[in-house]
C-alpha cells in the first residue's frame, strides 16, 4: 500500500508565482500577494499513512481542491513536493506520471463525471480500459466492483436511470475497478440528499474496512469529517491550521477559526468514553477481602467501589453495606457480594451511547478496554461537560449556563431526569460511608 507526502508545498495561480510563494516565504499573507498571484496553497506539509482515511476541511476557497488535484499529479507545485510513496510526482516523466496516475490513484468526483451514453458496467470498468486491461477481464473486475457498491443488477442499464445516490456508487465503482492503492474524493457525497449522503459514509467505512485504502476526503461538512476521518486536515485561506484527530481537533482547535469550525458539531458522536473518563474514586480487589475494600471506600468516601480481579478485569461493584455485614460476619472475600450487574461501555463508545447507561446507573459509567480491564469510568457531570465546546466551556462568573451545568436535573435531554435513578452515590453518599466506617473500626 502506499502513503502520501506532501512537502512544503505552494501552489499560486497567476502571472508571477514564484515571487508570490519568496514573499509568502518571508511571511507574506494571502492577499499580500495578491499584485503576483492567487495563492490557493501556503506551505502545506501533510504526511498521510498508507490505509489511512485523511479529511480535508475547511471554508470554499481555502484550497482543498487545488492540494488534491496536486496529489494525483493535475496540478504542478509551485514550489515543494508531492510524494506518492516513493515516487515524487514532481521529478518524473510525463509518461511515469500518467502511469502512476492511471495505476495508483483514482478520483471521485462531486458530480458523477460519467459518461452518458455508456452503459453503467462501461463507466465503471473506464480506468480499465485506459490502462489497457482485455475485455473480459474490465467486465468482471467492473461487475465486482459494482457488486460491492450495491449496484450488482445495473451494470446493462445507463447512468440516466439512476438515481443521484447510484450514480455516486458508480463513480465509487469505477474508482474501485481501477483497484488503486490511493483514492481521493472531493466533496464526493456533497450533492446527495442527506439520508442518501448517510448510507454512502456508511458503505464507505465498511469497504475501507477490507480494502484498507488511502483515501483523501474532501468535505465542508464537519459531521461528516469526523465521522469519516481517521486524521483531520483544516485548512484556511490556503494554509493547514490544524491536523489531528477529530476527538484532538474538539477538544484542543488550534485557532478560533478552528474552533468556530467545530462549534456545531455533534460532539456526542465524535468523543468516545476514553476521552472523557477519570479515575474511578474507587477500586477493590477481588481477592482482597470486605474490610480493605471498606478502607478503600472510606479513604475516597464514597460508598461502593469497583471490584476487579488480578488482571484488573472489571467484576462489578461491592457496596459499603454488604462490606460492613459480610466483616461482621468474619468473612474474608469478596466473594457473594460482587453486584456485576451494573452496564459498562468500552473505552471506543461514542458519548451518545454513553447516556442510557449512566441514567440507570447510580454510579458513575465503568469503562473496560479490549480486554475487559477497568479503564476509567464516566460520573454524570463529566458526560453533560463534554457536550460544552471547548471554547465555551468556561463561562463567565454568574452567568446561569454555570449553574445550569452543576444542576443537569434543569435540561430536558438529562439522564438524571430518569425515573428511580438515585443521585451519583460515589460523591452524594458520603454519610453512608462515614457510618460504616465508624462501624468497621469498632
Ligand atoms: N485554476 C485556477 N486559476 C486561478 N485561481 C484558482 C484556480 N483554481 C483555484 N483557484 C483559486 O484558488 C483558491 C483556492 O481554490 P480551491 O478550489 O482550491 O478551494 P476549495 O477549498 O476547494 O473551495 P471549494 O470549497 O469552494 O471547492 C481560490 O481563491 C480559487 O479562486
Ligand atoms: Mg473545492
Amino acid at each position: 500500500m502506499t502513503g502520501l507526502r506532501v512537502e512544503g508545498v505552494y501552489k499560486v495561480f497567476g502571472r508571477r508565482p514564484n515571487e508570490a510563494v519568496k514573499r509568502l516565504r518571508d511571511g507574506a499573507g494571502r492577499e499580500d500577494v495578491r499584485p503576483w498571484g492567487t495563492a490557493a496553497v501556503i506551505d502545506a506539509d501533510l504526511d498521510i499513512a498508507s490505509g489511512e482515511t485523511f479529511v480535508v476541511m475547511g471554508l470554499s476557497g481555502s484550497g482543498k481542491s487545488t492540494l488534491i488535484r496536486m496529489l494525483n499529479g493535475l496540478l504542478k507545485p509551485t514550489a515543494g513536493r508531492v510524494l506518492l510513496g516513493d515516487d515524487d510526482l514532481g521529478a518524473v516523466s510525463a509518461s511515469q506520471l500518467r502511469s502512476i496516475r492511471q495505476r495508483k490513484v483514482s478520483m471521485v468526483f462531486q458530480h458523477f463525471a460519467l459518461l452518458p451514453h455508456r452503459t453503467v458496467r462501461d463507466n465503471a470498468a473506464y480506468p480499465l480500459a485506459l490502462q489497457g486491461v482485455d475485455k473480459a477481464e474490465r467486465r468482471q473486475k467492473a461487475d465486482e466492483a459494482l457488486e460491492m457498491v450495491g449496484l450488482g443488477q445495473w451494470g446493462d442499464s445507463l447512468p440516466h436511470e439512476l438515481s443521484g445516490g447510484m450514480r455516486q456508487r458508480v463513480g465509487l465503482a469505477r474508482a474501485l475497478a481501477a483497484d488503486t492503492d490511493i483514492l481521493l474524493m472531493d466533496e464526493a457525497f456533497s450533492a446527495l440528499d442527506p439520508l442518501i449522503r448517510r448510507e454512502m459514509q456508511d458503505q464507505l467505512l465498511e469497504l475501507q474496512q477490507t480494502l484498507g485504502k488511502t483515501i483523501v476526503f474532501i468535505t465542508h461538512d464537519l459531521n461528516e469529517a469526523m465521522y469519516l476521518g481517521d486524521r483531520i486536515a483544516v485548512m484556511r485561506d490556503g494554509r493547514v491550521v490544524q491536523v489531528g484527530t477529530s476527538e484532538q481537533i474538539l477538544s484542543a482547535p488550534a485557532d478560533d477559526y478552528v474552533a468556530q469550525f467545530v462549534a456545531d458539531v455533534d460532539r456526542t458522536r465524535v468523543l468516545t468514553a476514553s476521552s472523557v473518563m477519570r479515575r474511578p474514586a474507587a477500586v477493590a480487589f477481588a481477592g482482597g477481602g470486605p474490610r480493605l475494600a471498606l478502607r478503600t471506600m472510606r479513604d475516597a468516601q464514597v460508598a461502593a467501589a469497583y471490584v476487579v480481579d488480578r488482571s484488573r478485569v472489571l467484576r462489578g461493584i461491592v457496596r459499603d453495606a454488604d462490606a460492613v455485614a459480610a466483616t461482621r460476619a468474619g468473612q474474608e472475600t469478596l466473594e457473594g457480594l460482587i453486584d456485576d450487574s451494573l452496564t459498562s461501555v468500552s473505552v471506543d463508545t461514542p458519548l451518545a451511547e454513553v447516556f442510557a447507561p449512566a441514567a440507570e446507573s447510580p454510579l458513575p459509567v465503568p469503562v473496560t478496554d479490549d480486554k475487559g480491564r477497568l479503564a476509567g469510568v464516566i460520573p454524570r457531570a463529566i458526560l453533560l461537560e463534554a457536550m460544552v465546546p471547548a471554547d465555551t466551556s468556561t463561562p463567565p462568573k454568574g452567568t446561569p449556563t454555570a449553574d445550569q451545568a452543576a444542576v443537569p436535573a434543569a435540561t430536558d435531554t438529562d439522564p438524571a431526569d430518569a425515573p428511580g435513578t438515585p443521585a451519583d452515590a460515589t460523591t452524594a453518599a458520603p454519610s453512608a460511608g462515614r457510618a460504616t466506617d465508624q462501624e468497621v473500626r469498632a
